[in-house]
This record gives structure tokens, sequence and C-alpha cells, in this order.
């Protein structure tokens, strides 16, 4: 039943649907934070480096395979390596727990944009900010709330379908992120701790990166770019026959990097705006400390910078659904109508545990993002290198690059990727 498979109409759908499963909270509140640590400039030439020898590669794998299968992640892999299968299934899993516990926090980013709608941070006080967020997250009903909401809201979209919902809500709402999160920028430069900021930000300081930067810079390309759980791989499969895969790849990589740095530049400065400030990464980073700037610098700040983060989160958690979605209807014959409702309730059930367990949601994030994601670039290179029959590998590439882009897939992703793996374990 190929000819009944949905597909994205176009080649924009296609690049702002990737883009939008890439930037996400992963941009926003760890990017910034990893590079200041791992000694700014010079994490971001590792960050660059890494992404153009290991992530993309990895990238262009489940691209193959998404393309060549026109099937899911469980079913693309079986098709061509049956005795692999266990990677899809673990691939599916992963964006499943996955988009459980990431719907968690975009409830509470849908929690923040309301509260700054109605003026909710107005000459708010760090201790008050954090009080707030504490309580929030502290109470049940209002977490949960919000996250129904946005699970909802993600539903919604993969529910219209593959072109008129994912592909429409990310030609629409990409760009609106970009100009969003530049006018942000431009507010953010204009403070005083603006160059401050940006040191923290570019000076390269080669003596602060070590072997775990390495790794987390890898790590964080891999996070970033939505790699090994089949996100790429399953959009990939609703491409067109003629999609030119390494522009695509290219432009994702691009697009993901560039707005990395952008919410570097938009968060970086605010936050040394005020003395004594400590950048940090994360909830805090977000939910307590930039409320807080951002709402010194008038309302409607806080309300663009929530919708930001909100949108960027709601283009990403839709990536994971669809990877869940794709199976039920590809390897059960669920229609999606029947499909989206079921992942909706046992989604809702894990992230509902997630909400109020924190250590719960610790683990989940911890499995997915160190293990599940690291096992599944490592396969699905594996997979394209080593086991599909070449012809429909090079099939897929221009005769030019294709030497060059095998042998990354063969060699230099497994090799890098299993490197840092034992360099973790150790
Ligand atoms: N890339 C997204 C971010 O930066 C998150 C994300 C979407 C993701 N799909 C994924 C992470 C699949 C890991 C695997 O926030």
């Amino acid at each position: 039943m190929a000819g009944d498979r949905e597909n994205f109409s176009s080649r924009l759908a296609v690049i702002m649907a990737l883009a939008g499963s890439a930037i996400g909270l992963g941009n926003i509140w760890r990017f910034p934070y990893m590079v200041g640590k791992h000694g700014g400039g010079a994490f971001i030439i590792i960050y660059i480096v890494c992404s153009l020898l290991v992530s993309l590669p990895v990238f262009f794998s489940e691209v193959v395979l998404g393309k060549y299968t026109r099937r899911g992640a469980l079913g693309a892999v079986r098709k061509v390596a049956p005795k692999w299968s266990w990677a899809g299934y673990m691939g599916i899993i992963a964006s499943f727990v996955i988009t459980s516990y990431y719907s968690v926090v975009g409830g509470w980013s849908l929690d923040y944009f309301v509260r700054s709608i109605f003026g909710g941070f107005k000459g708010l006080s760090f201790e008050a900010s954090a009080g707030i967020f504490a309580s929030m997250s502290a109470s049940g009903w209002e977490t949960l709330v919000c996250f129904f909401v946005f699970l909802l809201l993600t539903a919604i979209i993969v529910a219209v379908g593959v072109d008129k919902g994912i592909g429409n809500f990310s030609k629409v709402m990409m760009p609106l992120l970009f100009l969003m999160i530049v006018l942000i920028v431009i507010k953010s430069m204009s403070l005083p701790g603006a160059k401050q900021g940006l040191e923290y930000l570019m000076k390269p300081d080669f003596s602060k990166l070590d072997g775990p930067g390495i790794a987390a810079a890898l790590g964080q390309s891999f996070f970033s770019l939505s790699l090994g759980v089949g996100c790429v791989l399953t959009y990939s499969s609703y491409m067109k026959e003629n999609e030119k895969i390494v522009p695509t790849g290219l432009w994702t990589a691009l697009f993901d990097t560039f707005f990395a740095l952008l919410a570097g530049f938009a968060v970086m400065p605010a936050v040394f705006s005020v003395e004594g400030m400590e950048p940090g990464a994360g909830p805090s980073l977000v939910f307590e400390t930039l409320p807080v700037i951002f709402s010194r610098m008038g309302t409607v700040v806080p309300i663009i910078f929530f919708f930001a983060v909100l949108i960027a989160a709601l283009s990403s958690s839709i990536s994971m659904y669809e990877v869940v979605v794709a199976w039920l209807v590809d390897e059960k014959h669920i229609s999606r109508k029947k499909a989206v409702p079921l992942v909706f309730v046992a989604a809702a059930v894990l992230g509902a545990v997630c909400a109020v367990a924190p250590k719960v949601f610790s683990a989940c994030d911890f499995a997915t993002s160190n293990i599940f994601m690291t096992l599944g670039a490592f396969v699905f290179s594996i997979v394209v290198g080593w086991i599909m029959p070449e012809e429909a590998v090079r099939s897929t590439f221009s005769n030019r690059i294709y030497p060059f882009v095998r042998f990354l897939i063969k060699w230099v992703a497994p090799v890098a990727i299993a490197a840092i793996a034992v360099t973790n374990l150790l």
C-alpha cells in the first residue's frame, strides 16, 4: 500500500519539519550553558567538527534508511537488516519516553507563556521567581493540566497529518520562531552585560576543553539534531523520491546550530546584565532566572520569549510523537486517527508520572539521552555502512560526494561513537 503513504508536499516542508525537530529545548537551555562551561569558542569549534564528521553521517544514515524503505523506525531496520530489528523497537520506545518527559517541560513553557500574558512576572525578585517555579512544579495539578494541554496540542498537529499538520505547522512556525529569537537577541544585546555574555560564549579557552567536554559536544550535537531514535528516519520516509538529501541535511544542521547560537546571544547577555549572576542550565535558567530579567525589559519580552520556547518545544515533540504513530500505522495497520489517541493515552500516563516524580523524570532523561540515543545512532550507521546493499546507498548520493560520505558513515561515525561511549563508561 505504498501509494497510500503520506508525503511532505514540498522541499520547504521537509527542511522546516526537520529543523523543527532539531530546534528545541536542547538549543535554548543546554547549548548556551555548555558552551560557556567547556571553553566558549573552543567548544563551538569542536561542536561543529563533531556535527560535520559524526552527527551528519548518522543523520544521512537515518535519511537513507527512511527514504529507501519508506517505513518508520522498526519497518526500515527490519527491511534491510532483520537481525537488528531490536534497534527499531528501541528507537520507538525511546521516542515514546522522550515524548512523555519532554512534554512535561513543554507544559511548563505553556504555563509560563500564559503567566507572561497576564503580566505574572512584573517586578519579580529572583527569590520570588524561584518560589513560583518551585510551587508550580510541586503543585501536582498545575503541572499536570499544562502537561496534558501541551501533549494534546502535539497530538492534534500529528493527527492532522504529515504534510497538513506537521509540514504546515513547521512552515509557518519556524520562520516566526527565528523572528522572535532575533527580536530577543536585539533587546538582549542592548543590555549592559552584553559584552560579558558574548565573551562567555565566544572567547575560546582550549584549556577548558577536555575529554568530557568533547564527549559533551558530541552528545549535545546528537540530542540537538534528534538523532538515534528514528525521528529523522521517520520524517525522511515521507520525503519525495527526488529529494536531495545532502543539502537537506546541511540546511537542517545549519539552522539548528545557528539557532543555538542565537539562543546563546539572547540568553547570556541578559544573564550577565545582573550583577553577580552565574549562568546555569536547564529549568533554573529558563524558568527562574530569565523571567525576572526579561520582565525588566518590558511586558512583551517575556511573552515573546516563552512563546518561542513553547513553539520550539512543540515542533520537537511532534517529531517524537510521529515516530510512535508511524510504527502503529505502518506495522500495526491502525489508522492515524486511531493511532494518535492510543499514543496520547500511553504518553499521558508516563508523562504524568514524570511530572510528579522527579526521579522518574531524570531516569527517563538519562536512559534515553545517554544510552538509547547513542546505541541507536551506532546501529543506524552500522546498518547503512555495512549491511545495506551498497547500490541502494549509492543511489541516494551524487557520485562526487559518495566516497567521502560512505567513509564517514562506515568508519568515522561508528568508531567515534564507540570511543566516546567507552570513555563515558570508564
Ligand atoms: N532536538 C530536540 C531539542 O533540541 C529534541 C528532540 C526531538 C530529540 N526529537 C528528538 C532528542 C529525538 C533526542 C531524540 O530539544
